[in-house]
């Protein structure tokens, strides 16, 4: 149940929670202090009655307010990133909401935590790879990654903001999508697909966690955390897929990934393409259950229940489209992403083409969204010591310098005076 309070933890002290707050460096001294005046006096030893009063104030969000009532003030700022809420957590990194305090723009940061990031090696370099091919690509149904960079021994990725939610909660959530709406958000897809192709980049891991839908209904891909560059010369299987070492997700990998994750090409995104699809008519992956074992033999070799069993008044030809996509033998799927992504659009004529999303402007209440994670579970970067330091105190204002150096102009003016007068005295 959500509860409207920051926290349900037993609470520290309120004086301990306002010292959290000041180490955190979220809210200087004087703004806490002015903050707090409007602070019932009855309250102000009540940790979370003074998170909430902040909280209502627009001085800390719920997430922080929670993370500082639980006595964790480190790693709310990173870097020039200022830690709203996390967004999602996936096989690799944990992904907040972020404030670029240098743009003053909300951005996505992805992070690999660096527990993860020593625990496994591989992890590490899958993230670095990430961190590389996200440069390679800029389209409209791609999530834009404007920088990467590791701060302190972090590695992290700031991405565009995508309010809305992956095509997964979407379906779990809200139900199947109509075939109309399914062809033209699919269609996004394979555009941004065709996109990355072009520059040589092979996906491997397009999946209903991986593609966003925004407030005006259109699609962004995320994560090229399992992406390569087609044909490249491969050093470690381990860490990018090959005989042996199985790369993508379960649910969505083609059969020819499944063989060797390192030979494949576009195509074995449009396999991935027409699971995503079969999930999005349907609200269930092409071989549901059983393990990963066994995907991988039913996605060689078995044959997903038929669309038209699951979903009425399918057009046959569209379902002809997504069992095209889903072929086993690459060859029989469409020729490349932009054949599929017409092939798709044709089926979404009628559809009203939404408009573009508008730029997140200042006013945009992202607390608003119902779809930010419980906060419990997500742990923040924890930065080495020194990095979050207790403020100094505000210098005070004190008249006593001014007067001292006013004092002592006023002394030598008079003294030089005197000397003036002296002269002028003894020269009659
Ligand atoms: N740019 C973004 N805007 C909004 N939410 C995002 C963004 N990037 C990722 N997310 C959320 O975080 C989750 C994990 O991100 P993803 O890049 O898929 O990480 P992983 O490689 O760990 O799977 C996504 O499923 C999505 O819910
Ligand atoms: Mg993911």
């Amino acid at each position: 149940m959500q509860t409207s309070r920051a926290d349900d933890a037993s609470s520290p002290s309120a004086e301990d929670f306002l010292r959290n707050v000041l180490r955190s460096r979220l809210v200087l001294r004087d703004e806490l202090q002015a903050a707090l005046r409007g602070v019932p006096r009855e309250l102000r030893d009540d940790a979370r009655a003074l998170a909430d009063h902040l909280m209502r104030n627009g001085k800390l969000t719920r997430f922080q307010a929670s993370k500082l009532l639980k006595g964790i003030s480190a790693g709310l700022i990173f870097g020039p990133f200022r830690v709203l809420t996390p967004l999602g957590k996936g096989g690799m990194g944990t992904v907040f909401l972020v404030r670029d305090t240098r743009s003053n723009q909300l951005a996505a940061l992805k992070v690999l935590l660096p527990k993860v990031a020593r625990a496994e090696e591989r992890t590490l370099a899958r993230f670095r790879r990430e961190m590389e091919l996200s440069r390679k690509v800029a389209h409209p149904h791609l999530a834009w990654t404007y920088e990467v960079g590791e701060h302190h021994g972090v590695h992290y990725l700031a991405m565009e903001f995508i309010p809305g939610r992956t095509l997964s909660k979407l379906v779990n959530g809200e139900g199947v999508l109509h075939w109309k709406r399914a062809a033209r958000l699919m269609a996004e897809v394979a555009a941004a697909l065709a996109h990355a192709h072009e520059q040589g980049i092979v996906h491997r891991d397009l999946k209903p966690s991986n593609v966003m839908i925004t407030p005006n209904d259109h699609a962004k891909v995320l994560d090229l955390g399992l992406a390569m560059m087609h044909g490249e010369q491969v050093d470690d299987a381990k860490v990018v897929g090959g005989q042996g070492y199985i790369v993508g997700s379960m649910d969505y990998i083609a059969p020819e990934q499944t063989l060797d994750a390192a030979k494949v090409d576009g195509r074995c995104d449009l396999y991935a393409l027409g699971c995503t699809t079969y999930f999005a008519l349907s609200g269930r992956a092409p071989f549901p259950g059983g393990t990963s074992k066994e995907k991988i033999m039913r996605h060689r070799s078995a044959t997903p229940t038929p669309l038209t069993e699951l979903v009425p008044d399918l057009p046959a030809g569209f379902v002809a489209l997504i069992e095209g996509l889903m072929s086993k033998d690459p060859a029989s799927r469409p020729a490349n992403a932009a054949a599929a992504e017409q092939e798709l659009r044709a089926w979404a004529t009628g559809e009203i083409e939404p408009p573009p999303d508008a730029a997140l402007g200042d006013a945009f209440n992202w607390e608003a969204l119902t779809d930010a994670p419980s906060s419990a579970d997500f742990a923040l970067v924890t930065l080495p010591e020194g990095e979050v330091t207790e403020q100094p105190a505000p210098a005070a204002w004190s008249p006593w310098p001014v007067i001292f150096l006013a004092g002592s102009v006023a002394v030598l003016l008079l003294g030089a005076l005197v000397v003036a007068l002296s002269m002028l005295v003894g020269r009659r």
